[in-house]
């Protein structure tokens, strides 16, 4: 009986283990890639239309005086650009290990796709971009308010508030 639980207990560790191991393996690819497919006009452009958002700008603001200001008075001592304090809002998957991370991935490039949909390299091929399901088996997420929530909080120095219904469509890139 003892041996059974034993058993048992070891087929639960590892299966845990396997699911959040193959959930860390996509790495993020950077928007460069996702962009080489999605900025065309007539399917609504969505690299263009970041690009007009302040994610887009989202580590640069790091590098204002407002960001100078706002680390001052959150106790946050040094270059903002490089507090993580900050950077976690500020930039796509922060925090996470570097092997996690392809060449072309820039932190520049502040709050971009990847921030938002999860990282790419396993749903970027157009065999599963064209079929929603295989797509979210490799890692994609469509996007609900949880996801704006994580960095929209009040863990923000300069939270004025959240409103998915006001928020979303500054934001929002549909196919025309
Ligand atoms: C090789 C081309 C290619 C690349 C690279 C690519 N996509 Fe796509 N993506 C497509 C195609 C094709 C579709 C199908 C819909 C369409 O025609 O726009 C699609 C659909 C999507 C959808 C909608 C899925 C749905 O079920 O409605 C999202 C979201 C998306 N892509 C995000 C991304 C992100 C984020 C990246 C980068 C990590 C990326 N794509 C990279 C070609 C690509
Ligand atoms: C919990 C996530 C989060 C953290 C942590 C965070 N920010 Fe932000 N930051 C945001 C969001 C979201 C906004 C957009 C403001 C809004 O609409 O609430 C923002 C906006 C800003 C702005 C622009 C303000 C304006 O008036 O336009 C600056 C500057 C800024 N943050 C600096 C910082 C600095 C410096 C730190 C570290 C001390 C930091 N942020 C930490 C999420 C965060
Ligand atoms: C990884 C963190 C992160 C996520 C996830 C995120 N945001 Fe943001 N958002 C920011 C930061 C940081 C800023 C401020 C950037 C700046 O001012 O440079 C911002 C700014 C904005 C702004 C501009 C606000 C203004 O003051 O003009 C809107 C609108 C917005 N986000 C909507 C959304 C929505 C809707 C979602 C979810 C679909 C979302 N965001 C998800 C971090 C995030
Ligand atoms: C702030 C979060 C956020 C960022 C950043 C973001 N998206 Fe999205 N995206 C969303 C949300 C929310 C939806 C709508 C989800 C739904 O319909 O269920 C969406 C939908 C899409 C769709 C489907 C559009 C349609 O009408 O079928 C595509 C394609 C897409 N995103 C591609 C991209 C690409 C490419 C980038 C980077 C250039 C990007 N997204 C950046 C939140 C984001």
């Amino acid at each position: 009986m003892k041996r059974i639980v034993l058993i048992l207990i070891a087929i639960l560790i590892s299966g845990v283990c396997l699911v959040s191991r193959a959930e860390a393996e996509h790495k993020y690819i950077g928007i460069k890639k996702c962009s080489m497919c999605h900025r065309s006009d007539s399917k609504g452009n969505q690299h263009k239309q970041w690009l007009s958002t302040k994610h887009s700008n989202a580590y640069k603001t790091l590098a204002t005086d407002a960001a100078v200001e706002t680390a001052k008075a959150a106790g946050v001592t040094g270059n903002p650009q490089e507090a993580a304090e900050c950077l976690r809002c500020h930039v796509t998957g922060q925090g996470l290990d570097e092997s996690l991370f392809e060449s072309g991935f820039s932190k520049e490039d502040g709050v971009s796709c990847e921030a938002c949909h999860g990282a790419g390299s396993d749903y970027m091929a157009v065999s599963a971009m064209r079929d929603r399901e295989k797509a979210i088996e490799a890692g994609l997420i469509m996007p609900t308010q949880a996801v704006c929530i994580k960095c929209h909080n009040t863990d923000s120095p300069n939270f004025t508030g959240f409103d998915f219904d006001e928020y979303y469509p500054k934001v929002a890139h549909p196919k025309p």
